[in-house]
């Protein structure tokens, strides 16, 4: 039996990330087995590369090459796995993050980005996608409270403003796929609207 592969996305300091270890701890509860895992990262290559990708200037190219390429290790070694034992994967990102921060954020070409996905997943999407939407200036707000910024975080208002219609054009061509949660709500309201994605789909009572 295959399992169901979550992604959890949004700009940075949209809070998607309490979430998906809260949502781990209950759906284990629930009996479930689980899976929590993060782009770009999850094995020892791809933590690798998002380290150079968090810290080294390059460019948008070189970017996406990189968040491929350790998307194409985390499928094989960990994500792919771990859904035909039939678990529940949690992923924090995934390829809608590609298309909306190199693609709508840098601007590089989508049809190239397309390419990329086809190779390294043409069959495979995440059966839901959690998208965390928060303003950008209430999340930079939150940013500023938290720990030194990586190359992404440092970007301004305009940035994320792209990135985030960037999420937006990759719900308006996948709307089953995607649930909207709105992130400027405090974070019980959020927490409850992730339950309720869930239980739509019968995932959780
Ligand atoms: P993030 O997921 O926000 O983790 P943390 O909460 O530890 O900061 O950090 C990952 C960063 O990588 C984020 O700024 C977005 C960026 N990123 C891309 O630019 N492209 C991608 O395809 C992925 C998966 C992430």
């Amino acid at each position: 039996m295959a399992g169901r592969f979550i992604s959890f996305e949004g700009i940075d300091g949209a809070g998607k990330t309490t979430h998906v270890a809260a949502l781990a701890q209950h759906l284990q509860q629930a009996g479930q087995h689980v899976v929590t895992t993060r782009e770009p990262g999850g094995t020892a290559l791809a933590e690798q590369l998002r380290s150079a990708l968090l810290q080294l200037p390059m460019d948008a190219l070189t970017e996406s090459l990189l968040v491929f390429a350790a998307r194409r290790d985390h499928l094989r070694a960990v994500i792919e796995p771990a859904l035909s034992q039939g678990n529940t994967v949690l992923c924090d990102r995934f390829s809608d993050a590609t298309f909306a921060y190199q693609g709508a954020g840098r601007g590089f070409d989508l049809q190239v980005l397309a390419t990329l996905e086809q190779w390294v997943h043409p069959a495979l999407q995440p059966d839901l996608t959690l998208w965390f939407d928060i303003d950008p200036a209430a999340a930079a707000i939150r940013r500023a409270a938290a720990r030194q910024p990586d190359r992404f975080e440092q970007q301004d208002t305009a940035f994320f403003t792209r990135v985030r219609a960037g999420y937006q054009t990759r719900m308006a061509a996948a709307p089953a796929r995607f649930v909207r949660i709105d992130s400027t709500q405090p974070r019980e309201a959020v927490w409850l609207a992730v339950l309720a994605a869930l239980q739509a789909r019968g995932w959780l009572l």
